[in-house]
């Protein structure tokens, strides 16, 4: 079995592990991190139908005693109820301080499993294994778990690594193609803020997929490594998000995550020759274009910027955007946030 391995040093070091086919292994691959212990797998309804036996069956193989709880398919998951469902089915299964928690599923799952494994006995191990393209580049990978709450989306959360992240990109061939496209954003996103290279090979879709991903968890993993706990560079990979955020905010999630994102790093691009960097506008549009996203905003510069004031990322009266110096190399920009709201109106209008 061929796969890579990318290691991770943080407060908790761990190894990434990514390959087609590699989900028939876990038991073994899991075997030196855990040891011998029940585990509690945490899953949603679509990936359950396509893998859930299979997950069970190799662990069950491999000699551990593994429960699985399902929750359904989607965003509207990742809430308290759940978070407190799944805490007691833990508790229910007996899972005791050796035991670990597993996400089966994209990054709805992989969040609410990470709180899980976080808070139940104050901390147990836990293992991703992530099915969603954007999972397997950008939520497995870096520790930050959360839910949604009424307030808004992943307000309450905890910083916590996983103690292994096992990435079989063969799950990925029955993803549907506007979720594999919503990958797309965030890998496109990573070549445009730190590997020009990375981006000159997405240029004709669809791209390798194991060399991809595998490049994409260096870039996250090189940026965690210097700011585990998000208080500097680590803002970087925002690239696009806090535009794309106001977006799938002011259209009630109806726009999805990547396509919200793919919008706000054209409107990123634009903004950095209005701030004295280069423009990559049109080169950036271009290229998103070419797997599929619609980039037109919806919204006017007052909805937006109404939008990014509630934004948990703003501090005090002024906002950190990304915006593009070069392709592959992006800087972080403080801006009063009037003069946001001017660059907004003249991007917008
Ligand atoms: N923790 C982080 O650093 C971080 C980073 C980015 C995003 N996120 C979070 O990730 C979530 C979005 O993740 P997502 O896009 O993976 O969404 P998701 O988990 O909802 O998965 C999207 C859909 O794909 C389906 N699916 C998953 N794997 C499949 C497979 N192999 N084949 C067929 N269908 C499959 C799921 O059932 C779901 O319907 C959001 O909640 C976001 O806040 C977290």
């Amino acid at each position: 079995m061929s796969y890579t391995t990318i290691h991770v040093e943080a407060s908790r070091s761990y190894d990434i592990l990514i390959g087609r086919g590699i989900l028939d292994s876990i038991g073994e691959m899991l075997r030196p991190i855990v040891g011998d212990c029940r585990l509690g797998v945490l899953t949603d309804s679509r990936v359950d139908e396509l893998y859930g036996d299979r997950l069970i069956d190799t662990l069950t193989a491999a000699g551990y005693a593994a429960d699985k709880f399902v929750v359904p398919a989607g965003e509207a998951s990742k809430c308290a109820d759940n978070l407190l469902e799944f805490l007691n089915f833990l508790a229910d299964c007996k899972l005791t301080r050796s035991d670990a928690v597993i996400a089966f599923g994209g990054g709805v799952v992989g969040d609410m499993a990470g709180l899980s494994a976080a808070l139940y006995l104050r901390g147990v191990k836990f293992i991703q294994i992530p099915t969603t393209l954007l999972a397997a580049v950008d939520s497995s990978v870096g520790g930050k778990t959360a839910i949604d709450i009424p307030a808004g989306k992943n307000l309450v959360g905890a910083f916590y690594q996983p103690s292994l992240v096992c990435c079989d990109t063969a799950l990925m061939d029955t993803l549907e193609p506007d979720i594999y496209r919503d990958g797309c954003a965030e890998v496109i996103k990573y070549g445009v803020i730190l590997d020009k290279t990375l981006y000159d090979k997405l240029q004709e879709p669809p791209f390798d997929r194991e060399s991809v991903v595998a490049r994409c968890v260096e870039i996250k993993r090189d940026v965690v490594q210097q700011d585990e706990f998000d208080n500097g560079i680590r803002g970087l990979l925002n690239f696009g998000h806090t535009f794309g955020h106001a977006i799938e905010k002011m259209s009630n999630f109806e726009v999805s995550h990547g396509a919200a994102v793919a919008k706000g790093m054209v409107i990123a691009a634009r903004m950095a020759p209005l701030c004295g960097l280069c423009d990559v506008a049109e080169e950036l549009s271009a290229l998103l274009q070419r797997y599929g996203f619609d980039l037109s905003s919806p919204y006017s510069a007052d909805d937006l910027y109404d939008a990014i004031l509630s934004d948990k990322k703003r501090r005090g009266g002024n906002i950190t955007v990304v915006l593009p110096k070069a392709i592959g190399e992006c800087v972080l920009v403080t801006l009063a946030v009037e003069e946001l709201y001017d660059k907004l109106k003249l991007i917008l209008g």
